[in-house]
């Protein structure tokens, strides 16, 4: 299996209930690492760019208020098969459907208060690594 790297973003809800922590404690107890960290307040135009491909759906403006809502962290994870792995760790988008044990089942209170974000494929890991983090700061270890 190969080394990846993945995009994984701890959302407003979850930072407002001091989960980074056991957020990241979920991935590194899995074997994923954290190559690169940051917490910020994404502004509008930030967070827009980020979910571009979602302008025009119906969730869409809800979704960037509540990014914007408060600080999050955004984080690259490192690992084997870490794009998928990270997604298994987090769980289905809704919490209700979420598998028992995941962050989301855990920690996430309804769709649009999720908790977490990670990259859905290569493609987009590389997107979104990219948008928070130049490649000199991504490989550090
Ligand atoms: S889609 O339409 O299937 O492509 O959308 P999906 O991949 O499920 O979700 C895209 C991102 O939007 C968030 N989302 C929502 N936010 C607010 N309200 C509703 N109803 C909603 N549905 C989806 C979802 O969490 C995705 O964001 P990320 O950051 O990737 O989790």
């Amino acid at each position: 299996m190969a080394v990846e790297q993945t995009l994984s973003i701890i959302k407003p809800d979850a930072v407002r209930k001091n989960l980074i922590g056991a957020i990241v404690s979920r991935f590194e107890q899995a074997g994923l690492s954290v190559v690169a960290q940051r917490m910020l307040l994404l502004s509008r135009a930030q967070a827009e760019g980020f979910y571009a491909e979602h302008q025009g759906k119906p969730f869409f403006d809800g979704l960037v208020d509540f990014m914007t809502s408060g600080p999050v962290v955004v984080q690259v994870l490192s690992g084997e098969n870490a794009i998928a792995l990270n997604r298994e760790l987090m769980g289905a988008t809704d919490p209700a459907k979420a598998a028992p044990g995941t962050i989301r089942a855990d920690y996430a209170e309804a769709i649009n208060k999720n908790a977490v974000h990670g990259s859905d494929s290569p493609t987009s890991a590389a997107r979104e690594v990219a948008y928070f983090f130049a490649t000199h700061e991504v490989n550090l270890r």
